[in-house]
């Protein structure tokens, strides 16, 4: 079926959603440690809710159609979209949801929550009705959840928030206002990451390895505490060393791979400060702290031609 022909533009309503870095603290924070992240509007999600004539569509780069014929990949937010249309009171028809995304999926920059995030916003929009985070963020877990299968919470919380996050489970987030300017380049190995399988291999080795698993998340979560210190007093030599400390921990666990150690390394080598796996590892993302804006635009030059996929440079400021 054509989903442009069934189209009747008389009432359109939309909501985005930005992306989201780890800085610090992924894996230790889906078991009780903290971590920090930082919103990355550089690429986001627009939903866009459109009244039409038969059921409820969906319109994505992963599929188009039918919503109750959509792809397994998408349970997760169409348990979300189900859920939403039922609080809002909004019958189960005559809808097509047109989703547009310019973050990479399944490369720990938090694609499937800024999805969640994007289209629940745009449905209480369509309802007319005014919302809370603290909803949205109920609903987009539903799929987080199938995503994810044991999320922290933390990427649909960054993803809601205007400033960098602390973040540990259970308790109240905290934001945190860097000491001064930080310049990084995010680079994507090109390979995808699958989120769930990461975080079960890090589950499994509680199970297998408790000794090891255990002390490794306990050293990620101090490093963390000092990575919130260098940002707020000590600066960026001292996060430059963190963030490298950080990823000795992440391999120590299995969870980079070649692919992200590779341009890691070469980060390093042309003169990051620090260079760690950003996410849930296994591919992605990584994330290189440059010694300034300039050498932030070289390094990005320098990773685009040794390979990475995508590069983006960008800055976390003291606003
Ligand atoms: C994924 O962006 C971060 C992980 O720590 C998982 C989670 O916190 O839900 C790997």
């Amino acid at each position: 079926m054509s989903l442009e022909k069934v189209t009747i533009p008389e009432k359109t309503a939309t909501g985005v959603a930005h992306s989201k870095l780890i800085l610090v603290g992924e894996h230790a924070v889906v078991h009780g440690q903290p971590a920090i992240s930082i919103p990355f509007p550089l690429i986001g999600v627009e939903s866009v809710v459109e009244r039409v004539q038969g059921g409820v569509y969906l319109d994505s780069s992963f599929y188009a159609g039918p919503m109750e014929s959509a792809p397994k990949i998408l349970t997760g937010i169409v348990h979300t979209i189900k859920q939403t249309l039922k609080l809002l009171h909004i019958p189960y028809e005559n809808l097509l949801i047109r989703i547009h995304s310019s973050i990479p999926p399944g490369k720990g920059l938090g694609s499937s929550a800024s999805v969640e995030i994007a289209v629940v916003k745009s449905l209480f929009t369509f309802s007319e009705k005014p919302y809370t985070n603290e909803q949205v963020l109920q609903l987009a877990n539903i799929s987080e959840t199938y995503a994810h299968g044991a999320p922290s919470g933390i990427d649909s919380l960054t993803i809601t928030s205007p400033s960098p996050i602390w973040y540990r489970k259970e308790q109240p987030i905290d934001y945190i206002t860097p000491n001064g300017d930080f310049y990084f380049v995010v680079a994507d190995t090109g390979r995808k990451a699958d989120t769930r399988t990461a975080v079960d291999m890090v589950t499994g080795l509680i199970k297998t390895a408790p000794k090891k698993a255990y002390g490794t998340l306990e050293r990620i979560g101090e490093i963390t505490y000092q990575v919130r210190e260098a940002l707020e007093k000590s600066g960026k030599q001292v996060l430059g060393f963190l963030l490298n400390e950080a990823q000795k921990e992440l391999e120590s666990i299995g969870v980079s791979d070649k692919s992200l150690n590779r341009l890691i390394y070469f980060a390093r080598q042309e003169g990051a400060l620090g260079a760690k796996l950003t996410g849930a590892g296994h591919g992605g993302c990584m994330i290189a702290l440059a010694q300034n804006e300039a050498h932030a635009m070289l390094l990005s030059e320098k990773l685009k031609q040794f390979g990475a996929h995508d590069v983006w440079p960008f800055a976390l400021k003291n606003e």
